[in-house]
């Protein structure tokens, strides 16, 4: 399926089966594609999938440099990218050639922040390879690095000149971090598609995995078309998000993922919508089901006072209002602002 998303610029997230290998061939089709790609993948994604990437390259015209890194959340730093600018410097790129970023959200996003910066801006394709990754975080152009003091504090809003997303990739991901990208997909399912969460619900979204991928992106296209920069709608997006940072920075963004705490998250947002008196009854167990179906966590150590205390103490979240994404019920979703002060009463 193909998805155009109307963002200044518009690009298309083509979902496919084999799309892997035909990367060369979409990135032909585009606007002046220059003459030369370098692949930003790291060390876990590149040795699967590297070669497929640089073969359909290749066979495209182009000529392909690579940069890997190493795997994991701690190489997203500036200093990758300056590694990143170095290679390009190197290799003698210029702003009319691109980069092709392989991989998860890291790869996606460093190297989406490197195309953003380099030369004041190249294109950069982008391959998404995980659940998470393929649902979420390669469309809408959040590109970013982490700080030593908190996670994605610096970035930019940069959108691919096309997403490349290829479901037969998901098949060598591990059960838990397929797991961790169905935190996203409930997610959507919570806040704009309850035909989805009704599948999920049934057992029966999973059988046609290009088509629930699909479904995610025809969410977010709707959202970030409506707020490319995230200062209103799109703040929807982070239904579950709020909590789940909070529980991510309680567990030293260690031993749970983001999508399991955005599980948990999802089910205080829907508790605390049932307190509030905003959110129908019976939607947090409903989530709660869910995550459990899919083998996602429902319970955690921390208490309700010491995650709604990160909460409250989360850089990310300025002045003394909290934008909480609430639900009226699965499928619809509001933007509900609330005193800091006021957290302590949804316990
Ligand atoms: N992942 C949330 C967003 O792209 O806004």
């Amino acid at each position: 399926m193909e998805i155009e998303i109307k963002t200044a610029p518009a690009y298309v997230v083509t979902v496919e089966n084999g799309v892997l290998d035909r990367v060369g061939q979409i990135a032909r089709q585009l606007e002046k594609p220059g003459s030369k790609a370098m692949i930003i993948s790291d060390t876990n994604v590149f040795p699967i999938y590297g070669e497929r990437l640089e073969a359909s390259l290749k066979s495209a015209g182009f000529s392909v440099a690579r940069f890997v890194f190493p795997a994991g959340e701690p190489s997203k730093q500036l200093s990758t990218v300056s590694e990143i600018y170095e290679a390009l410097g190197k290799q003698e790129f210029t702003r009319s050639d691109f980069l092709v970023t392989l991989g998860g959200g890291v790869p996606g996003d460093m190297g989406g922040f490197a195309a953003a910066t380099f030369l004041r801006g190249i294109d950069f394709i982008q391959v998404p390879t995980s659940l998470l990754a393929q649902v979420d975080a390669s469309v809408g152009g959040k590109t970013g690095v982490d700080l030593p003091f908190g996670k994605n504090l610096v970035g930019a809003f940069y959108q691919p000149v096309a997403v490349a997303a290829d479901p037969e990739t998901l098949r060598t991901l591990p059960k838990r971090y397929f797991n961790d990208g169905l935190g996203e997909v409930i997610k959507y399912g919570c806040i704009e598609d309850a035909e989805l969460f009704r599948d999920l619900e049934a057992n029966r979204a999973l059988s046609d995995l290009p088509g629930v991928i699909s479904r995610c992106v025809l969410s977010k296209k709707h959202f970030v078309e409506e707020d490319t920069k995230d200062r209103g709608k799109r703040m929807t997006l982070n239904f579950g998000h709020t909590f789940g940072h909070a529980l991510e920075k309680l567990h030293h963004f260690q031993d749970l993922s983001h999508g399991e705490a955005v599980g948990l998250g999802m089910v205080m947002a829907a508790l605390a919508g049932e307190k509030l008196g905003v959110t129908t009854e019976g939607t947090a167990q409903r989530i709660r089901k869910v995550l459990e179906q899919y083998t996602l966590p429902v319970e955690d150590p921390f208490s309700g006072e010491e995650i709604l205390e990160a909460t409250a103490l989360d850089k990310k979240t300025m002045g003394d209002t909290l934008n909480l994404i609430l639900l009226s019920e699965i499928g619809q979703s509001m933007i509900y602002p609330l005193k800091k002060e006021k957290l302590s009463s949804l316990i």
